[in-house]
């Protein structure tokens, strides 16, 4: 049996297929490279010693897909093939909507028709939209969802809990992730944004090789120990780990719909994380006050006791490997 993992050369779901394969899984990954690279599959066969099938597919395209059915014994599937980027889809509604939900739904429904009916699913904390208190737990309101991109992931959160209620054999987990940073620690693996990024830490990283002038601070006049926006950063192996504990728990329980935060429950400020990555790496990042930027907020972590409880998991990585990865990974990977 296989785990399929669509989008698993993109960021998030190649540090998770090597976790997978580290656990002994075998896997069959799904991309089309629209946001990632063929070399990061050579990368996740070099790091972990282990094969796998893959297939240059969109996972939109109903009838390749179903071949990948046909063609493996597949178990279970982690959805990692959703667009990402929170300006981006601001500028394009239709293809997020058509990218994320369409594409689940060809997905779903695949399943579906294969029986294949355990499925983990990519959220994110933006589905908390303002949040309601701080730490947040998954009992917090969703919902007040800033972009498209965020409100992608709340929609597909209610029509995955739609389906589970007409038909409890699904076994889904739902993992809402805070912020994803760092990368494999061998450097094969990380995050590539193509053009400029928008978020903080690949920015830190390019300002720091002088790929780029100087990080824009976006507002130091919020409610926050030091005015600068607080986030939860989390390692992406650590969150590639959830990923397994998630599956584990799949597996143990049976049918269910199940919902987790995967955050460390610590906040650091934009400025916290430009004074540890400085003093980790010894690099300077100049930076300056800018305003505000739309759609952010004050202060965003989570409370992860429940994915401790349930899943048996909680971040291990601090902020020195966030920032000792993130930069090992530049490092080794200038074009
Ligand atoms: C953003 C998205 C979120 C998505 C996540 C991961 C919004 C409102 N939220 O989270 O939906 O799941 O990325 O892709 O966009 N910052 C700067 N300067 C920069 C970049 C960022 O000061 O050049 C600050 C931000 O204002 C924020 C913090 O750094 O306070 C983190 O920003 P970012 O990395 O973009 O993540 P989020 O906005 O938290």
């Amino acid at each position: 049996m296989a785990v399929l993992v669509t989008g698993g050369a993109g960021f998030i779901g190649s540090h998770t297929a090597v976790e997978l394969l580290n656990s002994g899984r075998d896997i069959v990954i799904v991309d089309n490279f629209s946001n990632s690279k063929p070399k990061a599959l050579d990368a996740i066969k070099k790091i972990t010693g282990k094969d796998f099938k893959f297939y240059e597919i969109n996972y939109l395209d109903r009838e390749k897909l179903e071949k990948v059915f046909e063609e493996n014994k597949i178990d279970a599937v982690l959805n990692f093939a959703g667009y990402k980027a929170v300006g981006e889809s601001v500028k394009k509604p239709l293809e997020y909507y058509e990218n994320n939900i369409s594409g689940c739904l060809v997905l779903l429904e695949t399943m579906r028709k294969y029986n294949v009916k355990k499925f983990v699913f990519s959220s994110s904390a933006t589905v908390y939209g303002e949040p309601e208190r701080i730490p947040l737990t998954e009992e917090c309101k969703t919902g007040g969802t800033t972009n498209p991109y965020g409100t992608s992931k709340l929609f597909i959160e209610q029509i995955l809990k739609d389906l589970y209620a007409s038909d409890n054999s699904w076994d889904i987990c739902i993992l809402r992730y805070f912020n994803p940073v760092g990368a494999h620690e061998s450097g094969l693996i990380g995050e590539e944004p193509q053009g400029v990024p928008n978020n903080l830490m690949p920015y830190v990283v390019r300002v720091a090789s002088g790929e780029l002038k100087e990080l824009s601070v976006f507002g130091n006049d919020y409610d926050t120990p030091d005015g600068t926006g607080v986030r939860d950063y989390i390692h992406v192996v650590d969150l590639a780990k959830g990923h397994i504990c998630a599956l584990n728990k799949l597996d143990k329980e049976g049918s269910g719909l199940y919902i987790y935060n995967l955050g460390t429950g610590t906040g650091y400020s934009v400025l916290d994380m430009v004074k540890a990555f400085e003093q980790i790496t010894g690099k300077k990042v100049p930076y300056k006050i800018a305003p505000r930027r739309a759609g952010d907020i004050a202060t965003c972590y989570s409370d992860p006791t429940k994915a401790k409880e349930e899943l048996g998991w909680t971040a291990e990585k601090g902020i020195k490997e966030m920032c000792e990865d993130s930069w090992n990974f530049i490092q080794k990977n200038k074009e």
